[in-house]
């Protein structure tokens, strides 16, 4: 699959959307939750804030953040693709107290407007995109002045010859690819290596942040340089 091509992303992750939530525990060993706490930590919601997640998926972040608003927030979740969704609706049901949207859109241009959210997630997001820079502009678009954003990806190591880079290849290539296998989504899984290999370092993620206009942009490492958190402020 050509990483970037917006279709074909979007056919993935309708493809694959039954599975991802499983797949992604089995994955991580279920430690995603923790660096999606990790991202939450650095958002800091409050009650009352209207908050976004981008390229939401099936939600678990939505859901979290919606928890964190309550009295009287928001959370909007936002994806591409209308299967995950259609999974984030149906757990957002069982928890019926919560003040949670839904739309299907693009991350590029969401249609929302200036200023929108006093905070936003983007988890494994950005480097769907077809063009990230862009995918940081709209991001900062949509948060008032000061509000936080937290960019929680794949860390691709500045050192490709290093060992945090031969543990990533070793990782996708002998785990994730095999396991996708069994699960008949192995095409879909070494989609993953391809697009981490166009996805810019994190000090390239910090510069391009502060061209997007954000006036604070820190990458941090998590998980050895497995993982990384950009932490943003518009
Ligand atoms: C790897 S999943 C991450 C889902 C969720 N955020 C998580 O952390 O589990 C990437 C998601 O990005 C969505 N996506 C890809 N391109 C997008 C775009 N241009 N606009 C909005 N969502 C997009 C996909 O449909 C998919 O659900």
């Amino acid at each position: 699959m050509q990483p970037g091509d917006p279709a074909a992303v979007r056919q993935l992750f309708e493809q694959i959307a039954p599975t991802y939530d499983r797949l992604n525990d089995t994955l991580s060993l279920g430690l995603h939750r923790l660096w999606k706490r990790q991202a939450i930590a650095y958002l800091a919601p409050r009650p009352g804030q209207r908050l976004l997640d981008l390229c939401c998926g099936t939600g678990d972040l939505a859901l979290l953040l919606a928890e964190k608003v309550r009295p009287g927030g928001q959370v909007l979740g936002l994806d591409a693709a209308e299967a995950p969704l259609e999974l984030a609706r149906r757990r957002a049901a069982r928890r019926p107290w919560l003040n949670l949207d839904w739309r299907l859109g693009d991350a590029l241009a969401t249609g929302l407007s200036d200023g929108w959210a006093d905070g936003a997630v983007v988890a494994y997001g950005l480097r769907n995109l077809a063009d990230p820079l862009a995918g940081l502009g709209e991001l900062r678009r949509l948060l008032r002045p000061g509000g936080r954003a937290a960019v929680l990806d794949f860390n691709r190591p500045e050192d490709p010859a290093g060992l945090v880079a031969r543990f990533q290849r070793f990782y996708l290539r002998q785990l994730v690819v095999p396991l996708a296998r069994q699960a008949d989504l192995e095409a879909h899984y070494a989609y993953l290596e391809e697009s981490l290999a166009r996805f810019p370092t994190g000090s390239e993620q910090e510069s391009l942040a502060r061209q997007a206009g954000f006036t604070r942009s820190v990458h941090r490492p998590l998980a050895g340089g497995q993982m990384g958190l950009l932490e943003l402020v518009a």
